[in-house]
């Protein structure tokens, strides 16, 4: 079975102004789509056919890693917004993020950070470990965190190309308006259940 790009949750305008129609259809509509679409003909012939993208990320190096994790995070990335997000997480998220941080604004300005401070292209995650600790992890190009046994919760997309339409070379503007659109619940989804 081949991989096939997922539709969005949201009209492509929904997420404005924090990323903009026109960052969603080439971020989405092309860069994503572009991922897939290698990943489809690098397996073709290889161990990984039919294989999950999980699967991939933890044993899967060169092409065949890069484009199993770049849709992964990509999906993932997409998945976790809402343009009724923003706010605070609630529950057992908001009280681990407290335990680590203090509050949830020293979270979210050490998680924005490391955001702008990433070096290059790449992703940065809030994590949680099997032990239910959170972390947060910078990874760089298509780095995932689930190849170290982490459980991702969150990510930010740090490549130009998620943010350079709207906002050129000013990636903490950027980063400052995905604040307003993550979805807690979604967040709060993904933590490790009993
Ligand atoms: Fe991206």
């Amino acid at each position: 079975m081949k991989f096939e790009l997922p539709v969005l949750p949201y009209a492509k305008d929904a997420l404005q102004p924090a990323i903009s129609e026109q960052t969603l259809e080439f971020h989405h509509g092309k860069h994503l789509l572009a991922y897939i679409n290698k990943l489809n003909e690098l397996v073709e012939g290889t161990r990984f056919k039919g294989e999950t993208l999980e699967a991939m990320i933890r044993s899967a190096d060169g092409a065949i890693f890069n484009n199993a994790s770049q849709t992964w995070n990509h999906i993932f990335y997409f998945e976790t917004f809402s343009p009724k997000g923003g706010g605070e997480p609630k529950g057992v998220l908001a009280e681990a993020i407290s335990k680590k941080w203090g509050s949830f604004e020293k979270f979210r300005q050490e998680f924005s950070d490391a955001a702008v401070s990433l070096f290059g292209s790449g992703w940065v995650w809030l994590v949680e470990s099997r032990d239910r600790s959170l972390s947060i992890i910078n990874e760089s190009n298509a780095g995932n965190p689930l190849r170290e046994g982490h459980i991702p919760l969150l990510t930010f997309d740090v490549w130009e190309h998620a943010y350079y339409l709207d906002v050129q070379n000013r990636r903490a503007d950027h980063i400052k308006g995905l604040w307003n659109i993550i979805d807690w619940n979604i967040v709060a989804g993904r933590v490790i259940k009993d």
